[in-house]
């Protein structure tokens, strides 16, 4: 069928759908919420595999996604952490044991023999080594897994566990045994390493991964003062200023554009427009460059228009929102196609963006820009609410032609990233007056 035909058969019978649906967007997502955790929560442990590894989507062929991948399990991780902080107390005693499985089963992960050592970014569900050829090392993984379990090492001092952190969280020690000190050293000897970047695509300096590395610093220094570690505390705080002088390159005021890749050394070539939502991704996901910087908000502006324009489904007559894609020149479509398309991750993600830009507008008491940014927001939640399946489930892309959930099948990071613009929404509504 020609995708012309696709394109108008989709459009004839998805939109009418949507359309005839009078939900708000608010009453939607809490629906979709639920379902989005009940599908993260089913990645999490396969029954064929260790306890704490997490799948990044069920599926096992084109693409073959079956696999533990640090990046997606860290930032799934930091889901389950924000359920563990919203659950009543007879909850979360199960939700802790999912993380700690999680935090066992990545020990293991740094203890085992791979190609590259710490900067690994998968491993097989049983968590051997994955052994085939990929863009490796991914040194935002190591980063990641710190903020995420340096959080949880916060909570559970709040609850007055010291022991299980000092045993195996940060156990202040070089060489260390416990999980979060050894990514906190690999961090701050390995920050200025070129590696491959998120998207696995590009060897360089990334952007992501420097916010990623930045916010690992910060908060690994303040977790080391915490537990009486000051001389760590003081290096980790040395390396975070020093990230900061190499964040800076990567603002280009001129063109009002975070820049994704500085000295790129190998990979992809085909990415000249320097229009990459991972920055995006990264300044929600790291810390270092705000969220209210101007060039942050620019760079918004720029990815959002640019998508608006490539996408035939952004121009969809009536649908609300923009679907957003990695970079215009994206090939990368997990199946046989060789174009890309818009990643539902991403969608929610520059939801998330402009509730936080809500949330930072309604603390300085502006509650009409609030109020605007979460109308911002909901639009690329519409996005998504459009082209995801009737019931609920969400895969990695929609299809740029005809908006149908394309590639991997429930995709743990789009549930994770639905789950955390739910969270955003819910929290910067709550703030404003009625
Ligand atoms: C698989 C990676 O997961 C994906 O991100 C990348 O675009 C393709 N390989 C092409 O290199
Ligand atoms: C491909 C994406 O580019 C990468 O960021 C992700 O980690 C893997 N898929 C697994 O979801």
């Amino acid at each position: 069928m020609s995708r012309f035909i696709v394109t108008v058969i989709a459009w004839v019978f998805v939109l009418p759908a949507f359309a005839g649906s009078t939900l708000s967007v608010g009453t939607w997502l809490k629906t979709q919420e639920r379902i989005s955790t009940e599908k993260l929560i089913a990645n999490i442990s396969p029954t064929d595999g260790s306890r704490g590894a997490v799948i990044a989507s069920p599926e096992r062929s084109s693409p073959n996604y079956y696999y533990h991948w640090v990046r997606d399990a860290a930032l799934t991780m930091d889901v389950v952490l924000d359920l563990y902080d919203r659950a009543a107390k007879s909850e979360k005693s199960a939700l802790r044991e999912v993380i700690v499985d999680y935090l066992r089963f990545s020990r293991g992960n740094q203890l085992t023999l791979t190609k590259t050592g710490m900067g690994e970014p998968k491993f097989n569900v049983d968590g051997t080594a994955f052994d085939g050829d990929w863009c490796r090392p991914q040194n935002d993984g190591p980063a990641l897994r710190a903020v995420t379990l340096t959080r949880f090492a916060r909570r559970l001092l709040d609850e007055g566990d010291v022991a299980f952190v000092r045993s195996e969280i940060y156990d202040g020690k070089i060489p260390t045994e416990s999980v979060v000190k050894a990514d906190l050293e690999f961090v701050a000897h390995h920050w200025r390493k070129k590696n491959c970047d998120i998207w696995e695509e590009v060897e360089g300096d990334h952007l992501y991964t420097r916010l990623a590395q930045h916010r690992a610093m910060e908060e690994g220094a303040a977790l080391a003062t915490e537990l009486g570690d000051s001389g760590a505390a003081h290096f980790y705080r040395v390396q975070a200023a020093e990230i900061r002088v190499e964040l800076a390159k990567h603002r280009d005021t001129a063109r009002g554009l975070l820049i994704p890749t500085l000295n790129r050394s190998g990979g992809l070539e085909t990415k000249t427009s320097d229009i990459d939502s991972q920055v995006i991704l990264g300044v929600l996901h790291g810390s270092g460059i705000s969220i209210t910087d101007p060039v942050t908000i620019s760079t918004l502006k720029i990815h959002t228009d640019t998508f608006a324009n490539l996408y035939a489904i952004n121009a969809m007559p009536g649908a609300r929102g923009v679907a957003i894609g990695r970079y215009p020149e994206d090939t990368y479509s997990g199946g046989s196609e060789k174009r890309g398309h818009p990643w539902v991750l991403i969608t929610a993600g520059f939801a998330t963006a402009h509730y936080t830009l809500a949330a930072a507008a309604s603390g300085s008491g502006d509650f009409v820009k609030a109020r605007a940014e979460v109308a911002r927001g909901d639009e690329f939640m519409e996005r998504v609410r459009l082209h995801a399946n009737p019931d609920g489930s969400l895969s990695e892309q929609m299809h740029r032609d005809s908006g149908y959930m394309i590639s991997a099948r429930d995709l743990t990071w789009s549930h994770a990233e639905v789950i955390r613009a739910a969270h955003a929404r819910s929290a910067v509504i709550s703030t404003l007056p009625r």
